[in-house]
């Protein structure tokens, strides 16, 4: 071993005791033990290598000196002279890094003095392993880091030196790093992480490898750290949708906020290189207003209306955004399922109206359309309108239907219609929608007015004023307007030859019937009419009916005394023979009134008479009889005054004198003479009287003669009497027949008795009560079959009637009495 190695400090001190040395003693011990031996343990004899003898050493007080105050390892054995180990030695506690590691001492011997210095050489031994200064060494690297990069690694430390120290290094196996390892300026080995593939973070994000660091001991040692590697992200991937089409339905009317789909796209990257976002990338705007989509999550809402009828589907681009822009898109296909949303739309096409009542059956009235915006099933559409109307609807090309009248329209049972189509579709459920047709019915004159009744009797009492008005008559047309306006007229005809709106009237509007005059029931009873109602349609349509009007008597004819004559003129006398029994009838009042029934029923009283219980009358028969048998005390000259009244109201009566004469001798009566009127009283100027008429008589009756002759020729000698009937059975009350048995003279009795009874002393009197009313005189004696009653208006016809009459008048007007006019008339009948 060479001194050339000592440290530069100690050297000076190893000079100095080289040279001591040299000077002193000649000999050196110089030893070499292993670090770490055991005590005890003999390195080497001193003694021996001295030369000395082993006994001596005691004696020589042989001892080891250290150099300094540190710490002895080793000593000498004094009986032996060995030198062993006292304590045991770390080489890297004494000498640390330093290559040569020496322990020196002195050994003194005494007796001579010597000093001999003892080297004791350390030997390294591989008792320290490899070790590294963190346990776990980390690095942070960029996932695009290329190839070849290299990282250099933390050297590993061993205490040991020489061979002993770290000789290499190693990594366990792995995919993307190697490991180089180099040696540095000072020799040391030191190792580099290299990249020999490139990372990914999306892969593995994290990686832990195990370096292991050995030394060249034998036994080799070793030591290991952990190299931690964390991948840092680069944003390398782009976000990626699940799907790339996504198909949906959505069915229309999807409320708002309706989930429709939610996509997703997912970016391996991490961290904002990770976050996507979602956007519609590729839309029109009005499909904008439909759907939004979440940004964060991706869900795609409802968020207007969808409406399949606009769109029935819909094509969404969208886009997956990440932090650093990289996107990627995917198509959403939203088909629109359709809903029964829409009801059926009913369109009215045509119509007429309104329709005429006479509309034949089968007839088209409308037209209508019915459509529906929905699709399949949802627009089937089934018609039908409801069932109490005359109208059906009938299919016709695709969605048209017409309206068509089943059964004849009658305006007048139902004018109008509200015809109600409702339109159903096939939808579930189906909806339906209705419309109401409002149709009218317009008129056609097809109704004649009808009269309430066919036939209709009106009574009215005679006297009536003109104008009155006797009833009215009401037919209906229900047509409309001037169709069912009714117009009354009276249909023309003639009553007894004369036309009947000259007694009739009728209010062409109200159906009033007016009398025109005034009736006479004693004229005629009854007339009949027929009625015409007729509407103002074009053709007109009319009907009729029949009116007969009654005329009611009424007493406006009060009792005629046709015997004995009235008061007054009267110079009727009966005689009453002196021996007339009780009972016995003396006379008979004949009167007659022109009215019938109560009005004509008359009853006969006596209100005067001279000897009031010696002569009774029959009420109703008029006669006058012997109450009591005559007796000789009784005044000769008996007067009665009789009132005749009729039953009507009220009453009417006529008075009559009757002048009786109880005698069985005209000439037994001196008295008579009074009776008489005054003209009797000269017999000389009525002999000349006499003479003077019956010259005029005979000369008139020469002239009535002819022109009754002519008269007779020229028209039918029926018109007089039928035998004895002088009073038309008409003019009598009608119960004179009946009260006949009671003693009432028959109409022709009651001529026949006027005729015989007043044959000698009667003034002539005629029926004033006939020609007073409506009838000429002569009127009454005359009976034409067909013109029962129209002489009685012929004032042509009466003048030359009346003649009779008054010529009568004329000659007879006084006493004579001899000559009765209807004497002429039966001459005249019987010359005809
Ligand atoms: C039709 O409807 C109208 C108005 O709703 C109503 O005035 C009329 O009376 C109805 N007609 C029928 C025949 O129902
Ligand atoms: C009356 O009927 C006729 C047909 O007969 C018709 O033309 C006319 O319009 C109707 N008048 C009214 C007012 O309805
Ligand atoms: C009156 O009506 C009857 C039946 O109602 C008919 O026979 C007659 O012809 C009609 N007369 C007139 C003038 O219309």
């Amino acid at each position: 071993m060479g001194l050339g190695i000592l440290s530069a400090s100690s050297s000076t001190l190893q000079l100095a005791l080289l040279f001591f040395c040299w000077s002193l003693v000649c000999a050196d011990l110089s030893y070499t033990v292993p670090e770490e031996t055991r005590r005890q343990f003999v390195i080497g004899n001193i003694a021996k290598d001295l030369g000395i003898a082993a006994q001596r050493l005691s004696a020589r007080k042989a001892r080891i000196n250290t150099e300094d105050s540190s710490k002895r390892y080793v000593d000498i054995n004094l009986s032996t002279g060995d030198l062993t180990v006292t304590e045991t030695m770390d080489r890297e506690v004494l000498c640390g890094s330093r290559m040569n590691c020496v322990l020196n001492y002195e050994l003194v011997l005494a007796n001579p003095l010597e000093v001999h210095h003892v080297s004791i050489k350390i030997e390294d031994i591989n008792d320290n392993a490899p070790k590294f200064l963190n346990e776990i060494i980390t690095f942070e690297i960029h996932e695009l880091a290329s190839k070849g990069q290299r990282y250099p690694l933390d050297e590993a430390h061993d205490s040991d030196i020489g061979q002993n120290g770290v000789n290499g290094y190693s990594l366990e196996k792995n995919h993307h790093f190697i490991l180089s390892v180099q040696d540095n300026k000072r020799g040391k080995k030191y190792a580099e992480l290299v990249l020999d593939k490139e990372l990914d973070r999306e892969e593995q994000k994290e990686m832990d490898l195990v370096l292991t660091a050995v030394d060249g001991g034998t036994p080799q040692r070793s030591g290991t750290a952990v190299i931690h590697i964390t991948v840092l992200d680069a944003n390398d991937n782009v976000p990626v949708f699940t799907q790339s089409v996504y198909k949906v339905s959505l069915a229309e009317n999807a409320p708002l906020g309706t989930e429709v789909v939610t996509v997703r796209a997912t970016d391996a990257d991490e961290g904002a290189n990770g976050a996507v976002s979602y956007e519609f990338s590729s839309m029109s705007e009005n499909v904008a207003q439909l759907f939004s989509v979440d940004k964060v999550t991706g869900e795609i809402k409802v968020r207007g209306d969808i409406d399949y009828e606009k769109e029935t589907s819909y094509e969404i681009g969208v886009q997956a955004k990440d932090g650093s822009g990289l996107a990627s898109t995917a198509n959403i296909v939203i088909d629109i399922v359709d809903v029964n949303d829409n009801a059926p739309n009913i369109i009215l096409t045509s119509l007429n109206n309104p329709v005429p009542e006479d509309t034949a059956v089968g007839a088209e009235v409308a037209i209508i359309n019915v459509q529906d915006k929905d699709s399949g099933d949802n627009r089937q559409i089934r018609c039908s309108i409801q069932n109490n109307v005359p109208f059906k609807l009938n299919p016709s090309i695709k969605n048209y239907f017409s309206l068509v009248t089943t059964s004849p329209l009658d305006r007048e049972k139902e004018s109008d219609y509200n015809i109600t189509i409702t339109a159903t579709d096939g939808g579930s459920p189906p909806l339906s929608s209705s419309m109401t047709i409002h149709l009218s019915v317009s008129d056609v004159n097809d109704n004649p007015p009808v009269f309430d009744e066919q036939s209709y009797s009106a009574y009215v009492a005679e006297n009536n004023k003109a104008g009155t008005s006797i009833c009215s008559v009401t037919a209906r047309d229900p047509d409309w307007r001037q169709n069912g306006t009714v117009l009354y007229s009276l249909l023309p005809s003639e009553v007894n030859g004369v036309p009947v709106s000259s007694f009739l009237s009728i209010n062409a509007d109200t159906g009033v019937i007016h009398a025109v005059r005034s009736f006479d029931y004693e004229q005629f009873r009854s007339l009949k009419v027929q009625v015409v109602s007729r509407d103002n349609g074009s053709p007109p349509l009319s009907s009729n009916a029949t009116v007969s009007v009654f005329i009611t008597d009424e007493n406006d004819n009060s009792p005629q005394i046709l015997y004995p004559a009235p008061e007054g003129k009267s110079l009727m006398t009966e005689m009453v023979p002196k021996a007339a029994l009780s009972g016995s009838l003396v006379s008979k009042v004949i009167a007659v009134d022109a009215d019938s029934g109560q009005n004509a029923w008359l009853s006969y009283r006596i209100v005067k008479s001279t000897d009031p219980g010696l002569f009774s009358m029959g009420v109703h028969s008029g006669e006058i009889r012997v109450q009591r048998d005559i007796s000789e005390s009784d005044s000769m000259k008996q007067n009665l005054v009789i009132s005749v009244r009729d039953n009507g109201q009220p009453p009417l009566s006529a008075t009559c004198s009757v002048y009786l004469l109880i005698s069985d001798n005209l000439a037994e009566v001196p008295e008579l003479k009074d009776m008489t009127y005054e003209e009797k009283s000269s017999k000389l100027t009525s002999y000349l009287i006499i003479a003077l008429v019956s010259v005029s008589t005979f000369f008139l009756t020469f002239i009535i003669l002819i022109l009754a002759v002519r008269f007779c020729r020229r028209r039918k000698p029926r018109l007089l009497f039928d035998g004895a009937v002088a009073i038309p059975s008409a003019y009598l009350p009608p119960n004179y027949a009946e009260v006949e048995g009671a003693g009432t003279l028959r109409s022709s009795y009651n001529y026949d008795a006027y005729l015989t009874t007043g044959s000698h002393t009667s003034d002539f009197k005629f029926i004033r009560s006939y020609n007073d009313s409506t009838l000429p005189a002569g009127g009454t004696l005359r009976k034409s079959p067909d013109d029962p009653f129209g002489s009685s208006f012929n004032e042509a016809h009466g003048e030359e009637i009346h003649f009779i009459p008054f010529l009568a008048s004329l000659l007879l007007l006084d006493v004579v009495g001899e000559i009765k006019p209807l004497m002429w008339t039966e001459t005249l009948k019987a010359w005809c």
